[in-house]
């Protein structure tokens, strides 16, 4: 849960879908990039999705947002970013788009993908964003947009992005960001403690700097309003029923164990109590964790 691996991308996506698809309506994202930027019709919108992994948040926008896009997704680890074109194709096989590589080994490898409303064009690009963010080029005006990133990286950092974007007059799609809520029913006697080795662990420097955590979403609103932006948010929380996702829900509470061991490993005999208790019993509970969607346009 902790780890960037293809298998737990793959486990969260539909959670993530899940929890994106009603709160669509409440950013009405096309109708804010239109409002912001009337593009002349056949010019494609410029997306850059920062730390992209296995291309999740592609998959959750590119349909919604409609007509032409051409598509940057950029992550610093070479599996993941291996991973994009097959599940991009498979993706694209269930819904009944068309799926095509582009360009050849002497070209830049792209993916075009087309629905009934919307074509994109998509490349990939490996880069170490905590070191070379500079040097991503964000062109005019693009969207800029991340999901599942802004709780790993620090305050600099991200006031570092806010102003490359402004500069670019791009705006802003952040996805996914965890808030700290946490809400277990039935709850357990462990839960307070669990919940806050685990959030001191998610502070911890994760390559970015010290990280934002629960405070990144607070944080990114602020630095927006600083840099004169725009901005709304709506929540995008999960909601894992254990009877539903066992698979899911047994990944959350090994994931949650491991950080509050790390943590603090004089807690073990408590954490390894609460682990197994909450393993125990799967089935007959519910966890809801909070997430929040920002999207920002320069004022
Ligand atoms: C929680 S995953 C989110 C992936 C994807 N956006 C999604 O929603 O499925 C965080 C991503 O950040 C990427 N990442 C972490 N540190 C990075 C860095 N220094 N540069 C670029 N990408 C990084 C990881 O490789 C991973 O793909």
């Amino acid at each position: 849960m902790r780890g960037f691996d293809a298998a737990w991308l793959h486990l969260r996506e539909p959670f993530d879908h899940a929890a994106r698809e009603p709160a669509s309506g409440a950013l009405d994202l096309p109708g804010r990039l239109t409002r912001w930027r009337k593009r002349p019709p056949g010019e494609a919108l410029a997306v850059i999705d920062l730390a992209c992994g296995h291309g999740a948040n592609l998959r959750a926008l590119a349909p919604g947002l409609g007509g032409a896009q051409h598509w940057r997704l950029v992550d610093h680890d070479p599996v993941l970013l291996a991973a994009v074109p097959d599940a991009l194709a498979q993706w694209a096989r269930r819904r009944e788009y068309r799926f095509m590589l582009t360009g050849d080994a002497s070209d830049e490898q792209g993916i075009d993908i087309a629905g009934p409303d919307f074509h994109a064009k998509v490349v990939c690009h490996r880069l170490d964003l905590a070191r070379d963010l500079a040097s991503l080029d964000f062109g005019e005006m693009p969207l800029v947009t991340a999901s599942a990133l802004l709780d790993l990286v620090s305050v600099s950092w991200l006031q570092a992005l806010i102003h490359q974007a402004r500069a670019a007059r791009a705006a802003l799609l952040f996805g996914l960001t965890v808030d700290g809520r946490m809400a277990w029913s039935p709850t357990d006697p462990g839960d307070e403690l669990v919940h806050g080795l685990f959030s001191q662990h998610q502070r911890r420097d994760k390559g970015f700097g010290p990280a934002l955590g629960s405070q990144a979403a607070a944080v990114a609103l602020q630095q927006m309003a600083c840099a004169d932006y725009k901005a709304l948010q709506t929540c995008t929380d999960w909601v894992i029923d254990g009877a539903l996702a066992p698979e899911m829900q047994r990944a959350m509470v090994e994931g949650m164990a491991d950080a509050a061991l790390e943590q603090d490993p004089a807690a073990r005999d408590a954490v390894q109590c609460w682990k197994a208790r909450r393993m125990a019993g799967i089935i007959g509970t519910r966890l809801r964790v909070g997430h929040v969607d920002i999207v920002a346009t320069p004022a």
